[in-house]
């Protein structure tokens, strides 16, 4: 057997009729500059695959089989995590988790696995997250259906933030107790695939499917289209009943729209996000062009086919809670004990990389759960849970995170059907690497 062979029956738990040949790509981890903020303002130095942020938005066709080859041109070690995408444990870039950090310098690693499911993923470090990310570490994973439904164009926009000084340097403060103890790393400067926007031109009549995926290490985003009622297709890349409800992304979520261009040409209309109240800004302005409508009146919108979920068994479902602690006007941990340490789950702050201890969870292989998520902050935390996709019960729709409001609490069952150590987290970065993240043993 060649190590090709190997690797595809290593993966036939998940996708049993998958044996394609892998499609190649490569990722180099570089140093570099951009233009984020444009008009005249120098550069920013920020790190990126292959040369630019958001790194190259990766395309492949549901059922097909990735191959990423990953250099690492940086001074410091670096995973790549797949965010949402249900692949074997061995392939999920947690660094002394699932694998070794790439080495700095020249380090390698090549990221083999099937896609079972189609949908709006993203790829990005999880090693120094709160610095790398903030850096400029990030890139789309779209997984295109077998049969995709008609639009007339399909784009993403990767939202991130960043913190700026007035020369447009990055503010090399990541992780720092404060943001680390409060809300996360909020930037100044918003961006929509690596650069300030005014405009995204649009045609009277197109009906785009819009990819909005959170990248930021800890903004939350809640866009408003002013005139305009773009309906969900899929949360987390998960088909949903096409919501008309407002769209709220966490860090690390995503959103997948359709945007009927109904506006008449010529016109512009704000794209707003309002979701902190005091402190609401324009992320740009869809700008029609003069053309006369492509279409009259639009069709009835389809339905995306669901992906092959195991549906959990909520009857014969195991129950566990699981208690989000910490922060500041929270139950703070001794600090003298913890330092650095301001977030706890279940009790308990685990550092970063630390993952010696008991598993928060340990779950038997092909049994149903329902986990009861509790925020006992008085901030938001959006928990991740990796190699699983998970119905959110509280919401009624599949996903791989889940947006806890201060002071809440969420239910989401799912089928340990993968086996492994998985990262539950939340994915505020600085959230992340101070306390709030734990593991989840399926054996
Ligand atoms: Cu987006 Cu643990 O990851
Ligand atoms: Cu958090």
């Amino acid at each position: 057997m060649n190590r090709r062979e190997f690797l595809s029956l290593g993966a036939l738990a998940l996708a049993p009729h998958a044996f394609s040949a892998p499609r190649i790509q490569k990722l180099r981890i570089a140093a570099t500059r951009q233009p984020l903020v444009g008009a005249g303002n120098p550069d920013t130095a920020v790190w990126a695959y292959n040369g630019a942020v958001p790194g190259p938005e990766l395309r492949f066709k549901q059922g097909e089989r990735l191959r990423v080859e990953v250099e690492n041109a940086l001074g410091a070690g670096t995973t790549v995590h797949w965010h949402g995408v249900r692949l074997p444990n061995a392939m999920d870039g947690v660094p002394n988790l699932t694998q070794a950090p790439i080495a700095p310098n020249g380090g390698k690693f090549v990221y083999e696995f099937d896609l079972p499911d189609a949908g709006t993923f993203w790829y990005h470090p999880h090693l120094g997250s709160p610095e790398q990310v903030a850096r400029g570490l990030y890139g789309a994973l779209i997984v295109e259906e077998r049969n995709p439904p008609a639009m007339d164009r399909d784009v993403a926009w990767v939202l991130s933030d960043w913190r700026l000084d007035r020369e447009a340097r990055l503010v090399e403060s990541f992780g720092n107790p404060m943001d680390a103890s409060h809300a996360g790393r909020i930037g100044n400067t918003v961006t929509v695939n690596g650069a300030i926007r005014d405009t995204f031109a649009v045609r009277a009549g197109e009906r785009i499917r819009l990819r909005l995926i959170n990248a930021s290490n800890a903004r939350i985003y809640a866009p408003i289209f002013e005139g305009h009622s773009p309906r969900i297709l899929a949360l987390d890349g998960q088909p949903v009943a096409n919501l008309n409800q407002r769209v709220v992304l966490g860090p690390g979520m995503r959103a997948d729209l359709a945007l009927d261009c109904t506006g008449a040409p010529g016109s512009r209309h704000r794209v707003i996000d309002d979701f902190y109240a005091q402190r609401a800004y324009e992320v740009l302005k869809l700008e029609y062009s003069a053309d006369k409508p492509i279409r009259a009146a639009f069709e009835p919108l389809p339905q995306l086919a669901p992906n092959p979920l195991a549906a959990p068994d909520l009857a014969k479902a195991e129950r566990h809670r699981i208690a989000f602690g910490g922060g500041m006007m929270g139950a703070l941990p001794s600090q003298r004990e913890h330092q650095g340490l301001f977030w706890t789950v279940n009790g308990r702050p685990i550092s970063e990389h630390e993952h010696q201890g008991e598993p928060i969870l340990s779950l038997r292989r092909g049994q149903s759960y329902r986990v009861e998520l509790v925020n006992d902050t008085a901030w938001h935390h959006p928990i991740h849970l990796h190699g699983h996709v998970f119905r959110v019960l509280t919401a009624d729709h599949w996903a791989d995170s889940v947006l806890l409001d201060p002071r809440s609490r969420a239910e989401i069952a799912f089928v340990a059907d993968n086996a492994g150590d998985w990262m539950l987290h939340c994915h505020v970065l600085e959230h992340q690497a101070s306390g709030m993240m734990a593991v989840v043993r399926v054996s």
